[in-house]
């Protein structure tokens, strides 16, 4: 009996998922799960498992603002060599997922096991699937890893493999209005986490002060504005499930569609020293929906009007990537000088990405929270301004 087939995949069993999260996010992925509608949560690192039925599993993904990507887990076994692993591969009723003319990719990762390379894992499930197909068609569907229309993901942690089937196609964080980009800019998935910590609802205004190419503005507008993340995503992975139900996705869809509210002037604004960063920001929001009344200006933040009452949200250069140490400490140093005069009342978020340059801005943070970027050490500073 083949997996798939009469006997169920794991995720029909126990309605059961995997979101993956960025490092440091765990926790702010939960309680947007939560919100979402999840149950049963659980953190675990880089990620959350969660259940749900289908209404709610189509709403996280259309919905999320944190996740990278969910998996729906397909099988697990205890897997100690490759020859198993393809083995059990050719067991998996494969055409329920993915048809001869679709084509497929495959990421892999392996921690601590037996099966020591993620690449050559993946090609054993590769093979796996090929001779299931070959055996069954006498031809098999083929490997596009850049653009599949099938993304499956094999985990392998201390001999044992989940194949899962990947529900979102293109990373979530890819929302579509990233259209213009300047140096450095910042991933759509931490923006929303820095503006979700900020706890900003739009009672208050608004603004980051060195907003490159706008990507923290974006997700403000999109976190005010309803305006779903995926909006501008046309293609989702499950859309591939066996039970894939299009006329509730239809439902889910339209019903967040119409939630989506317009932007009052005066509540977001941006402004960068360079012109080249407005501009690249102005035609990533012109994308969005309702984006109109985003207030965007070229300007040094030195030399800005005072912001008093509001929440500043940003992202300073990186000494390393934009500019060298000693000039982006006395810049944050003089944010700190600008924060304690000209801001009273306001609390900014900023998310610093060289630890050793926080004390320069001479301010006693209320919360520091860590989030790296990759290999960046990022953390996010809470300063509240009286
Ligand atoms: C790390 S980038 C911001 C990236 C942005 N979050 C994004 O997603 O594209 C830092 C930005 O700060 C701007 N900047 C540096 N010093 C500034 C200053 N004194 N006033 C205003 N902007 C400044 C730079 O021009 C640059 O665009």
């Amino acid at each position: 009996m083949s997996v798939g087939g009469e006997k169920k995949f794991q995720y029909q069993k126990y309605n059961q998922y995997f979101g993956q999260a960025m490092t440091g996010t765990e926790e702010l992925c939960a309680s947007e799960l939560e919100e979402l509608g999840a149950r049963e949560i659980r953190t675990t690192y880089r990620g959350v498992f969660f259940k749900a039925g289908h209404r709610t599993l189509y709403t996280i993904i259309y919905m999320s603002r944190l996740l990278m990507r969910v998996h729906a887990p397909l099988i697990n076994f205890a897997c100690h060599s490759t020859k198993y692993l393809t083995k059990t591969a050719k067991n998996i009723k494969w055409e329920s997922l993915l048809s001869l003319e679709q084509d497929f990719a495959i990421s892999a990762s392996v921690a601590g096991s037996k099966i020591k390379h993620s690449l050559y894992a993946s090609q054993c499930l590769k093979d796996g699937i090929a001779d299931y197909f070959t055996e069954k068609y006498g031809k098999r569907p083929d490997v596009d890893v850049k653009n599949p229309d099938v993304r499956l993901n094999l985990h392998i942690d201390r001999d044992k493999a989940v194949i899962s089937l990947d529900l979102c196609g293109d990373s979530l964080h890819k929302r579509g209005y990233r259209k213009a980009t300047v140096l450095a800019p910042m991933q759509e998935t931490l923006a929303a986490a820095l503006v979700r910590t900020s706890g900003w609802q739009g009672d208050v205004p608004f603004w980051d002060c060195m907003c490159g190419s706008g990507t923290i503005l974006c997700e403000a507008l999109m976190h005010y504005c309803h305006i779903p993340p995926q909006y501008l995503r046309e293609r989702f992975g499950f859309e591939n499930m066996p039970d894939f139900d299009a006329g509730l996705w239809k439902e889910v869809r339209k019903e967040n569609d119409s939630k989506i509210r317009s932007l009052p002037a005066g509540l977001i604004y941006g402004s960068d020293k360079s012109a080249k960063a407005t501009r690249a920001t102005l035609e990533n929001l012109s994308i969005l929906p309702n984006s109109k009344n985003v207030q965007l200006s070229t300007a040094q933040f030195q030399q800005s009007p005072n912001f008093e009452n509001g929440v500043i949200v940003c992202n300073p250069p990186y000494g390393m990537r934009l500019s060298n140490e000693a000039d982006v400490k006395v810049m944050i140093e003089e944010l700190g000088n600008f924060l304690k005069r000209k801001c009273n009342g306001s609390s900014a978020y900023i998310y610093i990405g060289d630890p050793k340059i926080r004390k320069s801005i001479g301010l006693k943070p209320k919360r520091r929270i860590q989030i790296p970027n990759g290999p960046i050490k990022g953390e996010l500073v809470q300063i509240d301004c009286y």
